[in-house]
C-alpha cells in the first residue's frame, strides 16, 4: 500500500481541469440529461410543462435554477419504476432505499450506470490512496442497500482484492481482518468503533492491525469520530458520501491527503445548496440544503434531487472540484440507526396495524457502546387499557418482530398503558428524542 500525496499521473485528466473545462463539460452533459428525461419520463415532461420550462432554457449552468425540484415523494407516487428513463429490459440492476412509508424508494441502473458508479468508487478508493494490488474489506451490508455492491464494484474496478465480509458477525470480522490482512475497510463508522471494541477485546493492539485507510461512510460523523477512529484502528479515515437516489456510494469521497471534506465528482453530478424554507440557491461557503442533478445516469437521471442534508459547498483543494463539508443534520425527521434510513412514519405505520395500541408513541434513540440503540414507547387505546399484562407483553414482542422484518432494526419496545406518555403542550406531538451525542 503506498499512500502517495501527488499521484497527479493516475488521476483522470478531469479532476485536475480548469474550472472553465469543467463547466463546459457540466454544461453539455446537463443539456443532454434534461432532454433525456423530458423524452423519456412523464413525470419530467409534466414538471417542465407546468413550470413552463424547457430543456431548450437551459443555456447556462445558472439556468439550472429555472427548473422544478425532484423529491422522494416524486419517486414514491412513481413507485416503483415510473421515474426510469430507459425501457426495463435495459435495466441491469435494481437497488432500494427507505421510503417514508411501507414502499421503498427504488432506484435502477443500467450496465453503463454500473459501470460509472464502479468508476466513481474506484476513483475515491484512489483518492483515499488505494492502489492495485491493495486488498479492500467491505463490511458494508451487502444486498438491497447501496454500500456493499457499491463498495465491492468500486474496489475490483481500482484493482483491488476484494472481501466481501457485508455487515455484522463482529468476530468474524476481526478474525478475516487479522488472517487476510486487508489494507482498506469500507465501512460505516459507527460499526468500524464496534470492530475496534473487538480487536480491543482480543487483546489485540491497533499496530498490529494491517488496516491503513478506512473509507467511511452512511451516516453521519465528524471530527471527533475520526480521531477516535484513527487512533483506535490505527489507520487514516476519509469521508465517503452518496445516496442511493443519486447513485449510491462515491457521489463524494475525500483525499486522503487532505481530509478536508468530500470531493464532489462533479464532472457526474452537479451540486446546488439551497435555503430548504425558500429554494432559492444560498452563495458557495454558505449553510442549506444539498440538491444534486445527475450528469451522466441513463436509467434514472434526477433533476435539482433534494437530498434533505445540510452541508456546505467548500471551494477545490486537492482537485479541481469543489467539496462539501461533513453532513449537520436533516431537514426532515429521517433517522440513520446503524446505517440504516429509518423515517418515523414507517413506525407508526407498524404500531398501528396493532388494533390495542394508539397512534401516540415515542421512539428514543441512544448510543450504547457506540452503536445505536432505539427504544418505541407506545401506549394502549383508551378502550383496551385493562387487558391483561401478558396481552400488553404480547403486543410488544410482536411490534418488535415487525419492525425488524419491515424496516430492519432491532429495538425494544415498552407498551404503556392509556394516558401514560406525556401529551404535548404545544399540541405538535414529539415523536423523536434523539439523545445521541452531535457530531461536530
Ligand atoms: O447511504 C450510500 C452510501 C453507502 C454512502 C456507503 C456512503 C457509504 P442511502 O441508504 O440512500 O445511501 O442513504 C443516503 O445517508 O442522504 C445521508 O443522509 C446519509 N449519508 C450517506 N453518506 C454520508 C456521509 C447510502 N458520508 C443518506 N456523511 C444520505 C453523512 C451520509 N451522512
Amino acid at each position: 500500500m503506498s499512500v502517495n500525496t501527488a499521484q497527479i499521473g493516475e488521476l483522470a485528466s478531469i479532476e485536475t481541469a480548469s474550472r472553465d473545462e469543467i463547466a463546459a463539460l457540466q454544461l453539455q452533459r446537463l443539456q443532454h440529461t434534461l432532454r433525456h428525461v423530458y423524452d423519456s419520463v412523464p413525470h419530467y415532461r409534466q414538471a417542465f410543462d407546468t413550470k413552463g420550462v424547457h430543456p431548450d432554457d437551459l443555456k447556462t449552468l445558472a439556468d439550472i435554477s429555472k427548473f422544478p425540484f425532484t423529491t422522494k415523494e416524486d419517486l414514491r407516487r412513481n413507485y416503483p419504476m415510473g421515474m426510469f428513463a430507459v425501457p426495463r429490459n435495459r435495466i441491469a440492476r435494481l437497488h432500494a432505499s427507505s421510503g417514508t412509508t411501507g414502499k421503498p424508494t427504488v432506484v435502477g441502473y443500467t450496465l453503463k450506470d454500473i459501470d460509472t458508479w464502479a468508476e466513481l468508487v474506484a476513483r475515491s478508493i484512489r483518492a483515499a490512496g488505494g492502489r492495485p494490488g491493495d486488498t479492500v474489506h467491505v463490511a458494508y451490508g451487502y444486498g438491497l442497500f447501496t454500500g456493499g455492491l457499491g463498495a465491492h464494484y468500486g474496489a475490483e474496478r481500482a484493482g483491488c482484492t476484494v472481501v466481501p465480509m457485508s455487515g455484522g458477525q463482529t468476530e468474524k470480522q476481526v478474525q478475516l481482518i487479522m488472517d487476510f490482512r486487508p489494507d482498506i475497510i469500507m465501512v460505516t463508522p459507527s460499526y468500524s468503533l464496534v470492530i475496534a471494541e473487538e480487536f480491543d477485546r482480543q487483546g489485540i493492539a491497533p499496530e498490529e492491525i494491517s488496516l491503513k485507510v478506512g473509507i467511511f461512510g452512511a451516516e453521519p460523523w465528524g471530527e471527533g469520530m475520526r480521531n477516535e477512529i484513527q487512533h483506535r484502528l490505527g489507520l487514516d479515515a476519509v469521508d465517503i458520501y452518496g445516496l442511493s437516489e443519486v447513485m449510491g456510494p462515491g457521489v463524494a469521497s475525500e483525499c486522503i491527503e487532505s481530509k478536508d471534506g468530500p470531493v464532489i465528482w462533479e464532472d457526474h453530478f452537479y451540486p446546488e445548496i439551497i435555503n430548504p424554507e425558500t429554494g432559492e440557491s444560498v452563495a458557495d461557503g454558505e449553510e442549506g440544503e444539498l440538491v444534486f442533478t445527475t450528469l451522466t445516469k441513463e436509467a434514472l437521471p434526477v433533476i435539482r434531487y433534494r437530498t434533505r442534508d445540510l452541508t456546505r459547498l467548500l471551494p477545490p483543494t486537492s482537485r479541481s472540484f469543489r467539496r462539501m463539508g461533513h453532513i449537520t443534520g436533516r431537514t426532515d425527521d429521517m433517522l440513520i440507526i446503524r446505517g440504516v434510513n429509518v423515517f418515523p412514519t414507517q413506525v407508526e405505520e407498524q404500531i398501528m396495524r396493532d388494533p390495542l395500541l394508539s397512534c401516540n408513541y415515542q421512539i428514543v434513540v441512544s448510543k450504547a457502546s457506540h452503536l445505536d440503540n432505539v427504544e418505541i414507547r407506545c401506549e394502549l387505546q383508551h378502550e383496551a387499557n385493562d387487558v391483561s399484562a401478558e396481552t400488553i407483553a404480547r403486543s410488544a414482542k410482536k411490534l418488535q418482530h415487525q419492525i425488524k422484518t419491515n424496516i430492519g432494526i432491532s429495538t425494544q419496545v415498552a407498551v404503556l398503558r392509556y394516558g401514560e406518555l406525556p401529551r404535548s403542550l404545544t399540541g405538535k406531538a414529539r415523536r423523536v428524542f434523539d439523545q445521541r451525542p452531535r457530531q461536530e
